[in-house]
């Protein structure tokens, strides 16, 4: 029997290209620069299979294109770049790669949070300058991060794994999330249930760990950091869109608030000018970027696609009712 087509767009690492290339005819795409969307729609048009990245729209003018395909798998956690509804009413799959990232995702939030509160990135560009005239008193004093009180936004996998980290800094750790959640979870964590307004007047540093959706496009707006300490820090490893980013401009114009540790922007790659500041620690999407994980998550998706065509149900399928129909 033919073994079904699939795109990868990217070359994948060599645990997951040996499980892809095991049962399927793979085309990856292994231009340095991206695939373009004239690319992608023209590659698609045989496939019955794709991986993608969160860089690529899966939206119905991909799926118009791709008369065949019967799976999307992602190769990261948040899926917005999935219209959802699009593929199910195609009857295509999509799937996305939750668990094999959370550890990963918090150590980096963690990285965030002490080199904004540190200000790693100036002492970093001091050090390499060939300015620096030695320890100085008052050099690049910074803000303490052990015993602070820590606002996690969103309490779900990735906020919990950061919750953990608090206590080794003996942080105090609150939180918020749509969806208060049982004591004894909160009590495991060491976590304290806030509403958002509470949250923000409370905490030294909030770290963002909601997923993008309508209800958390622009969470984070001139209301919002009114509401923040001047002596705090926002932490995004999110999202970009969960903030309004020319709101936070203004609010570090204003000192509204004390800096920020940013992975995630509005329109990546494109990261607002007003946020190349010395507060603003900027990153350039890599939160999950650990040589283990990004295979895992690779490993992940290629095992979604070979799931669906083999006739099992694809561990991480986000659109489980068209399993029904197929
Ligand atoms: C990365 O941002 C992911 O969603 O996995």
């Amino acid at each position: 029997m033919a073994r079904p087509k699939v795109l990868a767009t990217r070359p994948l690492f060599p645990a997951a290209q040996k499980i892809l290339d095991a049962s399927c005819e793979v085309d990856y795409w292994t231009q340095p620069e991206r695939i373009s969307k004239e690319e992608l729609l023209r590659r698609i048009a045989d496939k019955e299979g794709l991986v993608c990245l969160l860089t690529e729209k899966v939206n119905e003018e991909l799926l118009a294109a791709a008369p065949k395909l019967r799976i999307a798998a992602n190769v990261a956690v948040g899926y917005d770049n999935i219209t959802l509804a699009d593929c199910t009413k195609r009857g295509v799959a999509a799937t996305n790669t939750p668990g094999v990232l959370d550890e990963t995702t918090a150590d980096f939030a963690w990285t965030l949070l002490m080199a904004v509160a540190r200000r790693l990135g100036e002492g970093e560009a001091l050090a390499r300058s060939g300015k620096w005239a030695g320890w100085d008193l008052d050099q690049l004093v910074g803000a303490d991060v052990w015993g602070k009180t820590l606002g996690l936004v969103g309490f779900g996998r990735i906020g919990r794994a950061v919750a953990r980290r608090a206590s080794g800094f003996q942080m105090k750790a609150i939180y918020h999330d749509s969806v208060r959640v049982p004591l004894d979870v909160e009590r495991g964590f060491h976590a304290e249930y806030r509403d958002l307004s509470a949250l923000l007047a409370e905490a030294d540093f909030v770290s963002l760990h909601v997923p993008l959706l309508p209800e958390t496009h622009g969470l984070f707006n001139a209301k919002t950091f009114s509401q923040m300490k001047p002596t705090s820090f926002l932490i995004n490893t999110a999202r970009g869109p969960v903030v309004d980013e020319a709101a936070l401009v203004q609010a570090l114009e204003n000192k509204q608030i004390a800096g920020a540790a940013l992975d995630v922007y509005e329109n990546e790659p494109k990261i607002h000018p007003g946020l190349k500041r010395p507060n603003v620690v900027l990153a350039p999407h890599i939160a999950s970027a650990s040589l283990e994980t990004r295979t895992k998550m690779a490993c992940m998706a290629a095992e979604n696609v070979v799931a669906l065509f083999k006739g099992r149900r694809p561990a991480n399928i986000l659109n489980p009712e068209v399993l029904k129909t197929s």
